[in-house]
């Protein structure tokens, strides 16, 4: 069945670049993004896994755990992330998961026959601590994922996982937010002391 937003995201026992990975206990708590790629040794690829390795640092101050999957085996990835840290100027500090027999990549319906003959298309799940499956995004093989968006929206689920409020189109942090329609606007004062601006009754924006 197909996974949607809110369902707990499937465990999994699978081998990875940095050993066996059962995928809850692997979570631990963390925020998760979870990536599928076509192939190794692909160009795309190439480029999207270095990407993601030169900014892991900014994964790692949100607390967000990445790993990849692909499915080929344990030595190609291996191989492969030699190569991927040369061409890209980068060491892959990141488990990359092997799925040859396509177990995950079924369970998470990264196989999309139409799009892609038998490979995995290109999907992130990120993954809450409570391991709810909060955001899903996918594109085509010929099309290589933006990692600053990615932020972005780390950015959003994790302040309003916590506040009353919802990030507008292109938000960045620090910029105004929109306060939730649940809130009267009565009751925006107490709750955001910081001010707020009503455009109009259903829209009313605080700053971050
Ligand atoms: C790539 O990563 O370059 C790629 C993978 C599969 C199909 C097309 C491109």
């Amino acid at each position: 069945m197909a996974i949607r937003l809110g369902d707990t995201a499937p465990n999994f026992t699978a081998d990875s670049t940095e050993g066996s990975i059962d995928f809850h206990n692997w979570i631990d708590g963390s925020w998760v993004v979870l990536f599928s790629h076509p192939k190794d040794y692909t160009p795309v690829c190439t480029t999207e896994l270095g990407r993601l390795a030169n900014m892991k640092p900014e994964f790692d101050k949100r607390g967000v755990k990445v790993v990849g999957l692909s499915v080929d085996d344990v030595e190609s990835h291996k191989g492969w992330i030699k190569d991927i840290n040369e061409t890209q100027n980068c060491t892959v500090g990141y488990p990359i998961i092997a799925d040859p027999e396509k177990k995950v990549a079924e369970l998470y319906d990264m196989i999309h026959p139409k799009a892609l003959n038998n490979l995995t298309v290109r999907s992130i799940f990120i993954i809450a601590p409570d391991k709810t499956v909060k955001l899903m995004l996918t594109y085509p093989a010929s099309t290589g994922r933006n990692f600053d968006e990615l932020l972005r929206v780390i950015d959003s689920l994790q302040l309003t996982a916590n506040h009353q409020v919802a990030t507008p189109a292109d938000w960045k942090w620090g910029e105004d937010c929109v306060v939730v329609p649940a809130i009267k606007t009565e009751d925006i004062p107490e709750k955001f002391p910081k001010g707020h601006k009503v455009i109009k009754p259903y829209l009313r924006t605080t700053p971050q």
